[in-house]
């Protein structure tokens, strides 16, 4: 192998070394056959700045970005997608061949790939949505099922204000509820989302009365820490087609692929596996 052939990519974060984005990468380096390397960055955000100008420099393809650097990257690197300026995060930079940064966000097609392989026949136009949380997952989520034709999103956010600022941003056919309205926001429903940190471990559950809703609807959570929070485990005993976040975090990999590197890597049985036994190794 040449030197110049070696594919350096890493995620910038802080904290950032418990990401299992190392892992997803390194797996598709090997099944692939490309040399190269995924690393954790973890840097504080006065080096953000710095530290994302040295990209071409040491040869990396592009980075991941995580908490706190999604919003900060936007001023930093030479152009955004419009997306990422949609979604008001950027969770992936790719090197142009000039050296120049490019920002974009994969976190919305992440959700969307999760979707579609874990519910095959799901359908935009089968009812509305209802998405709970307004931060920058929501945001994503929100463009997504628009994105896919959904005609209505119930939105429901105990900040009100956080909920109207998103929907000034996306657009679309978004109603914003007030937070003591989503349990009754679930009537009607075909896609329910919970994009709040509620039912994280650490976190208390969200408290969410699934009475109203029908037993057709699926019930998403963008947590994957657990991987199966109280919500998605209360939808499947009901029997609703339910699954967590960690589909999510895979799903959002084979797009960068094909940014970095021209590539369209699998999400394998064997990779949400190892993906799994490292997660529940930390419990
Ligand atoms: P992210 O970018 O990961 O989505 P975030 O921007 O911090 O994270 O958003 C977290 C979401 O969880 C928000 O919708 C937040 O509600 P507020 O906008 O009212 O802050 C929601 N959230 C967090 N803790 C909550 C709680 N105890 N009750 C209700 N909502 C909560």
């Amino acid at each position: 192998m040449t030197d110049q052939r070696y594919h350096l990519i890493g995620v910038m974060g802080w904290p950032v070394m418990h990401s299992r984005s190392p892992l997803m990468h390194n797996y598709w380096f090997d099944q692939t056959g490309l040399p190269g390397k995924y690393v954790h960055l973890p840097l504080p955000s006065e080096r953000l700045p710095d530290a994302l100008r040295a990209l071409p420099a040491l040869n990396f393809a592009g980075c991941n970005l995580t908490i706190p650097h999604k919003l900060q990257a936007m001023e930093i690197v030479d152009e955004v997608d419009p997306v990422a300026r949609k979604i008001g995060a950027i969770s992936c930079v790719v090197v142009r061949e000039d050296g120049s940064l490019w920002g974009t966000n994969n976190d919305w097609l992440g959700f969307l790939g999760n979707l579609k392989q874990s519910v095959p026949d799901w359908q935009a136009k089968t009812g509305p949505a209802t998405v709970i949380g307004a931060g920058g997952g929501s945001r994503a989520i929100c463009h997504a099922l628009i994105s896919e034709g959904v005609e209505e999103i119930r939105l429901v956010n105990r900040t009100a204000g956080k909920a109207e600022a998103l929907v000034a941003d996306i657009g679309g056919p978004i109603t914003v509820l007030p937070w003591h309205a989503r349990h009754d926001a679930l009537n009607g429903t075909a896609t329910v989302v919970n994009t709040t940190s509620l039912g994280m471990v650490g976190q208390p559950p969200l408290d969410l009365d699934l009475s109203a809703l029908s037993p057709d609807a699926v019930v998403a959570d963008i947590i994957y820490t657990p991987l199966e929070t109280d919500l998605v485990t209360r939808a499947k005993a009901r029997g609703n087609r339910a699954f967590g976040g960690l589909g999510m975090l895979l799903h959002q990999g084979p797009p960068a692929w094909k940014l970095w590197f021209n590539l369209n890597p699998m999400v394998t049985t064997e990779l949400r596996n190892l993906m799994e036994a490292s997660i529940l190794g930390d419990a």
